[in-house]
């Protein structure tokens, strides 16, 4: 299916040979991220971000100028009819008259999923609260291809607040989806959301192994099992298993209170000391922004990939925004026997269910009063329905068929 049109809500709304053709035509697009393709003319991006943003706002719209393209932006959402209530539906519905494609970072969850809802031209999550991000992913995935040359059987480690962090509950996926092996580093409290865990395994038969700190120790045979051949050492830390160390920080915005943030924050640190004990060729990636997570002395280590990462958000973002407006025709391949290709989902008649409400306080349909709630029944969790604009599950009542 070609991806004019579309929306990129979802680290699942891309079939992996689409997320491939991206790649490709990111590979080519990095000859381009100086001047101007002018293969834009005429279009114009709308970046609607109503929580901040540096690389992705900022490599976006380079994209798009790179693109030949125009942007439209504000620089503060709370200075627009926002601040009068005016709701994600309204302001999307205004905007995609003015502008071809509409990228949204909004604090809720679901926020993506109702502006892709009421818009018609295409929409990018740029990051829905904690929920998901997946251009981030689309750019993490890349650097792993291009830096290691493959995805399948490379090891990463998801270190930090996992719990928060919406670059890991996509990229999770997306790396469970192209055969690496994904273990998960959370210090107590900041662990996988087990619905994420359970998903992995049903859908994609990838059952993370985890760990509280990089440091914890691991004897030979699980040592044997992650990296075969690797068995000169009766024991080993953690870090020294690990082609990919993906470091998020500590996710202070999405903290009930400053106390949970204060004995969450400092719960783990990426030093030039730790790294001495990881492999020669071990990448270090982080999304950016770094606070008290990753310190300075790594980035003269040649392993520390973040600002390589970064830049590669923009031939990435090139790439995606020119297939999605339908300016380059990209070949996408046959889907191979088994990969993820995007299923509709077995939605509930929620109709006949309009007392049950997602459970989640940071779900759009808690904030937007025109929303009716929706359900999916999922393979992963039997006897639930999963809200279709967050993914958080719910008991399904007695009775509930899908409609
Ligand atoms: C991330 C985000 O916004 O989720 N940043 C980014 O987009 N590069 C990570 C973060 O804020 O910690």
């Amino acid at each position: 299916m070609a991806l004019e049109g579309r929306d990129l809500v979802s680290i699942f709304d891309l079939s992996d040979r689409e997320i491939e053709a991206v790649f490709s035509l990111a590979d080519e697009m990095s000859q381009h991220t100086r001047g101007r393709l002018h293969v834009a003319n005429g279009r114009i991006m709308s970046t609607l971000f109503y929580e901040p943003s540096t690389r992705t706002r900022l490599s976006f719209e380079a994209a798009m100028l790179r693109l030949g393209g125009d942007v439209l932006s504000v620089a503060d959402m709370g200075a627009t009819s926002v601040a009068k209530g005016e709701t994600i539906a309204d302001t999307v519905r205004i905007v995609e008259s003015y502008a071809d494609v509409i990228v949204i970072r909004h604090p809720l969850e679901g926020s993506a999923l109702v502006a892709a809802d009421y818009a018609s031209i295409p929409v990018i999550n740029a990051g829905d609260g904690p929920h998901e991000h997946p251009t981030q992913t689309l750019l993490d995935l890349y650097t792993i291809r291009r830096e290691k040359g493959k995805l399948r059987d490379v090891s990463v480690a998801l270190v930090g607040d996992l719990r928060h962090g919406r670059t890991v509950h996509s990229l999770a996926f997306g790396l469970a989806r192209f055969g690496a092996k994904v273990t998960c580093v959370g210090p107590p409290g900041l662990e996988m959301p087990p619905h994420l865990l359970a998903r992995l395994e049903k859908e994609f038969g990838c059952v993370p192994a985890q760990f509280h700190s990089l440091s914890d120790i691991v004897t030979n045979a699980e040592m044997v099992k992650r990296r075969p051949g690797r068995q000169r050492a009766l024991a080993a830390e953690v870090v020294s298993l690990f082609d990919a160390i993906y470091v998020t920080r500590v996710q202070k915005e999405r903290f009930d209170s400053t106390q949970a943030y204060d004995a969450a924050r400092n719960s783990y640190a990426i030093t030039e000391e730790l790294i001495k004990r990881a492999l020669p060729d071990t990448l270090i990636m982080h999304p950016l922004p770094r606070v008290d997570e990753l310190a300075y002395d790594v980035d003269r280590d040649p392993r520390a990939a973040y600002f390589r990462q970064a830049a590669y958000g923009v031939p990435v973002r090139m790439a995606l925004v020119s297939m999605l407006l339908g300016l380059r025709s990209t070949k996408v391949g046959r889907a191979r026997k088994g990969e993820y290709r995007p299923k509709s989902r077995h939605e509930v008649d929620f109709r006949k269910y309009a007392d049950l409400l997602c459970p989640n306080a940071r779900c759009v349909t808690n904030h937007e009063s025109y929303l009716s709630p929706r359900f999916n029944f999922t393979d992963y969790a039997p006897g639930m329905v999963a809200c279709a604009y967050c993914d958080h599950e719910v008991a399904a009542p007695k009775g509930m068929t899908s409609g």
